[in-house]
């Protein structure tokens, strides 16, 4: 039988991981020990998407809009996503380049230090690139790209009418790499909650009735099967 790796290799995928606060109510538990467990999951799948050879995958761990939740939640994602990069160093031995999406100055000075660093060592790899998306919204990262092709049409760098699609691509977090080819939200959710909106014009969106995290390489496999049975049509017919 044919396994998901054959037909996952070069795939470019979204992942919003949805349902921590839901996973940990229906245990009982506070809403930190759901994304505790979301962050273990998390690291899991990388290794999975790593193995099914995708060319991009892009998860979406903190958005703009994150911070209104409450401190001791904010501080525990934060406290987590600290202690991931501290795994992160790992993927320069696994071939894979690391880079994350959003706007990082806010965030405290010594991840600051290490995003730059994990960025710098794992550049010259050639395998899948993971992308984190951190404090990171898809209307912002548009207009960061605006005023970057403003700024440069100001300065005569550029005429107005270079202001093409190509190129705010480029400016974009995600420039020289492949638009997702589908969006996976599991929870049951149905939206894109400012996630890669520039990036989205034609990707597919997967819904899943899972729990993030209660999501397994099985639930992986199921997704891209589902995605493998949409035909994409790129507004042609
Ligand atoms: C959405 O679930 C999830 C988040 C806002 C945070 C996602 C964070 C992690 C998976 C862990 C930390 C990340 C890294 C990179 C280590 P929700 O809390 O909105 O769930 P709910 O809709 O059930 O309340």
């Amino acid at each position: 039988m044919a396994h998901p790796a054959d037909f996952a290799k070069g795939l470019s995928i979204g992942i919003i991981m949805d349902g921590n606060g839901r996973w940990a109510q229906k245990r009982g538990l506070p809403r930190t020990a759901g994304h505790k467990r979301g962050a273990e999951v998390f690291d899991d799948i990388v290794h999975y998407c790593n193995e099914l050879g995708l060319s991009s995958a892009y998860f979406y761990a903190f958005s703009t809009e994150n911070w209104r939740r409450p401190p001791e939640e904010v501080g525990m994602i934060m406290k987590l996503f600290g202690d991931y990069l501290i795994k992160a160093y790992s993927y320069e031995k696994e071939n894979n380049k690391v880079l994350f999406m959003g706007d990082r100055t806010v965030l405290d000075p010594h991840y600051q230090d290490e995003m730059n660093d994990i960025e710098a060592k794992t550049a010259h790899n050639t395998g899948m690139v993971l992308n984190v998306a951190i404090n990171y919204g898809g209307r912002q990262e548009i207009v960061g790209a605006a005023q970057a092709l403003a700024r440069k049409a100001a300065a005569g760098v550029i005429r107005p009418e270079e202001i093409t699609e190509e190129a705010m691509s480029a400016e974009m977090n995600t420039a020289g790499q492949k638009d997702p080819d589908f969006i996976l939200r599991p929870s049951g959710e149905k939206r894109l909650s400012n996630f890669m909106l520039w990036q989205a014009a034609y990707s597919e969106m997967v819904e899943m009735d899972v729990l993030w995290p209660d999501f397994t390489h099985a639930d992986l496999d199921r997704a891209i099967e589902e995605y493998n049975t949409r035909s994409r049509r790129f507004g042609g017919i």
